[in-house]
């Protein structure tokens, strides 16, 4: 893993390398199937950025399951816009099943306090939120993620399904914005 990379126009050096992130995923599948077990929850991706890491934590949780998808989008560039449009809604009916959103990372909690605010008002038997990071410093809206698989500073990162302008998705450990960048 090189520890300096560019993606577009900017530096990054890297934060957690791929084998740490390995290891948190596997232990949070393992917690998610002991607490779920025979509930049979709806586990909810949000696109683009929770893609990989719902890949390898649903993997991870050898339980009865179902997954869907939503998108959203706030962030232009490296901040967020302050504004959530809704891409793609969740269709499935909820009443009364477990919910377990999964994120890649709660920033200002906009989105996710949004989104959940809907989840609830469907009647669902319950609603958790499982994020790979967050950023407590950032954190602007009332939304307290369940499952945390690290708490980070409020710098920007990429890699493991986050983006910077779309690119960085791909790399498999993530990445934080250089200090002078
Ligand atoms: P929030 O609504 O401010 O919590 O932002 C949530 C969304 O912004 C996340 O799902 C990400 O897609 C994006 N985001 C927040 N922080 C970062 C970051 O450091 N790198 C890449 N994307 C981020």
């Amino acid at each position: 893993m090189d520890d300096l990379i560019r993606v577009h126009d900017k530096s990054f050096t890297v934060f957690i390398a791929a084998p740490t992130i390995q290891r948190r995923v596997q232990e949070m599948g393992a917690e998610l199937a002991r607490e779920f077990a025979g509930q049979h929850p709806l586990f909810v991706v949000v696109l683009k950025g929770a893609y990989i890491f719902a890949a390898d934590l649903l993997r991870a949780c050898p339980i009865e399951q179902e997954v869907t998808f939503v998108q959203f989008s706030s962030y232009v560039g490296t901040r967020s816009s302050g504004r959530v449009h809704r891409m793609l809604e969740l269709r499935e009916n909820i009443d009364e099943r477990p919910v377990i959103i999964i994120e890649d990372i709660v920033d200002t909690g906009r989105t996710l306090s949004l989104f959940k605010e809907d989840v609830l008002a469907r009647n669902p038997g319950s609603v958790h939120v499982v994020t790979l990071l967050h950023k407590p410093d950032a954190q602007q809206f009332n939304l307290v993620p369940d499952y945390v698989g690290f708490s980070i500073p409020n710098r920007f990162v990429v890699g493991y399904g986050l983006d910077y302008e779309e690119d960085g998705r791909h790399l498999p450990g993530i990445y934080q914005l250089k200090d002078d960048d």
